[in-house]
């Protein structure tokens, strides 16, 4: 599936940073229960990979993608996880040539207008956003919608329930990302309804 399909299957995509392997499953499940079922895990943890593999055993309906990808060692264990997707915080033409022959979707983030002239020239047209309310946040996105309006964005970085509408209504917007939906306080205390719910209220419009 390419980038811009797989940003339309729900309007969040949470972002985990997850240590725990053993219930890594029950929170993507209760993220799928509320819509979310494409979800990035970050690789700043050491046990990143190992979580995906459970995820991706357990929970078939997710789309299981990585976050963080900063090298392309990194690139190399996605593609033997065979992973949905990949996701890097920034744009680094060498690091998104890697990506993009690995064959595995990939969303590099920008910024500025620079970064965007630097993914046009790598043929790129859906990209992360980030950080997002740092970096200008709706403003920003309007204004770049000017000159790129055929560019599509998951603005991430500083989105939550309160602000994630602002973002969804904007027509070069697919999705947000996020880590509100499934915080790290709310993962420690496996409140999965609360997490099904957050997830449902974003893909229902009722944050
Ligand atoms: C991140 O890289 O941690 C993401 O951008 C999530 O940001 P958030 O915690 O502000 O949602």
């Amino acid at each position: 599936m390419k980038i811009r399909e797989l940003l339309k299957i729900s309007r969040v995509i949470p972002v985990l940073e997850l240590d725990d392997v053993d219930t890594a499953p029950d929170l993507a499940e209760a993220l799928c229960a509320g819509g979310a079922s494409v979800l990035e895990i970050t690789l700043r943890t050491p046990a990143a990979f190992e979580v995906m593999e459970a995820i991706k055993a357990r929970v078939p309906q997710a789309h299981v993608g990585a976050g963080t990808v900063n090298t392309s060692d990194q690139i190399d264990r996605c593609k033997a996880l065979d992973l949905a997707f990949m996701v890097s915080p920034g744009l680094h033409a060498p690091l998104a040539e890697t990506a993009l022959k690995s064959g595995i979707p990939y969303l590099p983030g920008v910024a500025t207008a620079s970064d965007l002239l630097g993914a046009i020239d790598l043929r790129l047209d859906t990209l992360k956003f980030f950080p997002a309310t740092a970096a200008g946040g709706t403003n920003m996105l309007k204004a770049l919608g000017g000159p790129y309006g055929d560019i599509r964005f998951c603005p991430t970085g500083g989105i939550n329930s309160d602000n994630c509408e602002d973002f969804l209504s904007l027509s070069n917007v697919l999705c947000v990302g996020g880590s509100w939906v499934a915080s790290k306080s709310l993962i420690k205390n496996q409140s999965w309804d609360e997490i099904t719910r957050l997830a449902k209220a974003v893909n229902n419009g009722a944050t």
